[in-house]
């Protein structure tokens, strides 16, 4: 289905794709609990670019590769010539040589479809400040386990930063039909064309996609409610002044009481407890939190084997 291809955006995936990852991921968690992890990927070897910290995207994607048979390198670009300035470009040409795969996670998101433009192996997007695809595909494969399969039925809002979370969510939403409001300050809305684009895929499945600044209205009869960092990995210098602004986006009880009374709060982590999200209201979900966190290896080793085993 995706054998050879990149994963660099949801949107780019057809809806049918969409739900073969999510299939195949759980069909991947529920064999890992009975048996050991097919070898889809024996003899394999995944390189993965960091430009930026992590803690699951490295660590569910190393041993995702593990236990399908396969070996992953974890490439810093404090030790890669890419960090000295080698051109993106040669640095995929040569890595194509010698890998079956590549996952980057970095800051521009014409980084990683240059690479991809010049890799001949599937690339993988592990973050870029547009984009989080693998977080939000395994957030979907999350959401299902806890709230059932029939994301239309389900309304979810997304509180905070209009960062890759957001926009992600957006593409996602928008693939498997679940209706999704997003609620930022007006200055820092989800990106202009990712809105254009899933407003566009959301015709397919009829997922209403909505923005507002008022938090509260967005969180009206939500079954999901989702957060992030208010100050993304290379917005530390505006740490403080970010606080400010989107104090009023905190996901607390009081935000909650306007929510559906199942409610579920996720976080994709790393949690800022008393900024974007109480340390309550974390507690009270960490069933789902980290359920979330388990999920990045099952969706991932999902999107390796069907990318990777061609
Ligand atoms: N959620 C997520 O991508 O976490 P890391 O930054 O630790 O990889
Ligand atoms: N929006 C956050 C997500 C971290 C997983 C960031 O880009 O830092």
């Amino acid at each position: 289905m995706l054998a050879g291809r990149d994963l660099i955006s949801i949107h780019d995936l057809s809806v049918d794709e969409v739900f073969g990852i999510l299939d195949f991921a759980a069909d991947l968690k529920m064999y890992q609990k009975v048996d050991a992890c097919p070898d889809f990927l024996k003899g394999k070897t995944l390189g993965m670019i960091f430009e930026k910290s992590s803690t699951r995207t490295r660590v569910s994607f190393e041993v995702g590769m593990y236990q399908l048979g396969g070996t992953a390198l974890f490439l810093s670009n404090r030790d890669l010539q890419l960090g000295r300035g080698e051109p993106i470009k040669d640095t995929a040409r040569v890595l194509s040589r010698y890998l079956n795969g590549i996952m980057i996670r970095t800051y521009g998101h014409d980084r990683i479809v240059e690479l991809a433009k010049y890799a001949d192996v599937p690339v993988i997007n592990g973050l870029s400040d547009l984009l989080h695809p693998c977080q939000v595909l395994t957030d979907l494969l999350t959401i299902r386990e806890h709230k059932g399969k029939n994301f239309r039925a389900l309304k979810m809002a997304y509180v905070g930063d209009g960062n890759n979370m957001a926009n992600s969510y957006l593409y996602g939403a928008a693939k498997v039909g679940m209706d999704l409001t997003v609620s930022t300050p007006a200055k820092h809305k989800p990106d202009e064309k990712v809105f254009d684009n899933a407003l566009t895929d959301a015709e397919e499945t009829g997922a209403l996609l909505d923005w507002t600044e008022d938090p509260v209205e967005a969180v009206k009869g939500a079954d999901i409610v989702a957060t992030d960092t208010w100050a993304s990995m290379g917005q530390e210098a505006e740490h403080d002044e970010r606080k400010k602004i989107f104090a009023p986006y905190q996901v607390n009880k009081k935000l909650l009481k306007h929510a559906s009374k199942n409610v579920i709060v996720m976080h994709c982590l790393p949690a800022y407890r008393g900024e974007e999200i109480t340390e309550d209201v974390f507690e009270n979900n960490a069933h789902v939190i980290f359920d979330e966190a388990e999920n990045r290896l099952h969706t991932q080793k999902a999107i390796m084997a069907m990318t990777m085993d061609y």
